[in-house]
């Protein structure tokens, strides 16, 4: 009799016979004994058939085993200290399921464009599978940092009648007779949650149109965006050092194996704990133009801008009070010095650019209405968000940080496109 368990559980089994649903990952062989290299999503075995041990139809089978080819495998459970997992198993039966022909995707190096168009296969690899493990740790790691610091989850719509960040990159949908935009992202909306629960988060995907073909930007990215009544500028950013380091300890702590496969240096990672430097646009102006380049002070930065800044520290850093002129229309002056706003951005270090976006928000009604006016935002449309300050106005703060910017820093991966199942780019919506 054998048990069903799937890899990751073998380690309750050793001694025991047991079946597991699984692929061919790759295969060799001495002439006597033939090793199979299986995987089923949860980890990776290693199957060894001898020859003098089985049948003559087993054997055969094994050796019609091509790369992904699907099985039920049976076998006993080894301690093997060689093995990268520590166990092994000694092959006493194979139920082939399908033989696979001429798989794309081998052993041997391919284009990215190849990739991108297989990514359906790709995902089966062991360095997408450890990105997609490491993805759901951080996701897991989010949920509980917010869960279980009074934060209620409220989720914004996907469908809007209005840009919430900018009308640039606004992705325009019919909606029956009207014209609708898929959401850049939910903070107008958590605001109005944030006035009902107090402190609130959002997670979900959010959709820019931007004709950006960078390593940073993709079309259909997640945000997790956090509101919070009664908090200003300083408060947020302390939870945003808290929140950003829970995440990384957490995947250091939960993904030895996966940040193993994918070469990550965690000692980079191991430092982002407690707080992070600050410094203003201001600094931050005047460090870029000691340093080589010629920023003049309203502009924003870009990549190369944001990389110079991070290298200089080993944690993420915020950079704070921005030109009002290059910053969304909600975000709070600064009463010292009006011209910049209570905002920050926060920069991964590792060149791996703006994880988080975040402000104070504008809570005096004639502001708000003064703002919509400069930015040619029709109060019509935001008659909603006026009422927000109309009834019970309050401090609040929130940000956003993108899911996928994120996990390409903690992969330490050169893109985002590896870092989300199927990728929404520029110019690709295959697969
Ligand atoms: O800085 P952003 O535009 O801020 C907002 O949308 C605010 N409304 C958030 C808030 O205060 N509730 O975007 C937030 C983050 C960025 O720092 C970045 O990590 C990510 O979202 N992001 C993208 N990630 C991938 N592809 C893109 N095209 C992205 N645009 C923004
Ligand atoms: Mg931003």
């Amino acid at each position: 009799m054998s048990t069903k368990t799937d890899i990751r559980g073998v380690s309750s089994h050793v001694g025991e016979t047991v079946k597991i649903g699984c692929w061919v990952n790759n295969k060799r062989s001495s002439g006597k004994i033939q090793f199979l290299q299986l995987r089923d999503g949860t980890g990776y075995i290693q199957g060894v058939v001898v020859k003098s041990e089985v049948s003559e139809e087993i054997w055969n089978d094994a050796k019609s085993l091509t790369q992904e080819s699907s099985l039920y495998v049976t076998g006993i459970v080894r301690e093997e200290p060689r093995s990268k997992s520590g166990y092994e198993m000694t092959v006493t039966g194979i139920e082939v399921l399908h033989l696979t022909e001429d798989y794309p995707i081998t052993p041997k190096e391919h284009g990215v464009d190849f990739l991108m168009d297989h990514r359906h296969l790709w995902l089966r690899s062991t360095k997408q599978r450890a990105v997609m493990v490491v993805r759901a740790q951080i996701v897991r790691a989010i949920r509980e940092f917010f869960d279980t610091r009074g934060f209620t989850l409220m989720d914004p719509p996907i469908l809007t009648p209005s840009s919430a960040e900018g009308t640039t990159e606004l992705f325009h949908i019919k909606y029956f007779d009207e014209d609708a935009y898929l959401t850049q992202s939910g903070q107008l909306y958590m605001e109005a949650a944030a006035m009902a629960l107090g402190k609130v988060y959002s997670f979900g995907p959010t959709f820019r149109a931007e004709k950006s073909k960078t390593r940073r930007h993709l079309i259909e990215f997640w945000m997790i965006e956090p509101e919070m009544a009664f908090v200003e500028l300083e408060e947020s950013l302390e939870v945003q050092e808290q929140f950003v380091s829970h995440v990384v300890q957490s995947v250091l702590d939960n993904c030895k194996a996966e940040l193993e496969t994918l070469e990550r240096d965690v000692s980079k990672l191991e430092q982002v704990t407690g707080s992070f430097p600050r410094i203003t646009y201001d600094e931050a102006i005047e460090f870029l133009n000691n340093n080589g380049f010629d920023v003049p002070w309203g502009e924003d930065f870009g990549a190369p801008h944001e990389t110079a800044i991070a290298n200089h520290y080993d944690k993420p850093v915020f950079i704070t009070h921005y030109p009002a002129e290059i910053k969304a229309f909600y975000m709070k002056p600064d009463p010292n010095r009006p011209e910049v706003v209570l905002c920050a951005d926060m920069i991964a270090p590792e060149g791996y650019g703006e994880i988080i976006g975040g402000s104070q928000r504008i809570d005096d009604p004639k502001l708000m209405e003064e703002r919509f006016a400069q930015h040619e935002l029709s109060s019509d449309a935001y008659q909603w968000y006026m009422d927000l300050r109309k009834y019970g106005s309050v401090p609040h703060s929130g940000f956003g940080l993108g899911l996928e910017r994120t996990v390409a820093w903690i992969c330490g991966l050169d893109h985002v496109r590896e870092t989300i199942p199927f990728p929404r780019m520029l110019y690709r919506l295959y697969p």
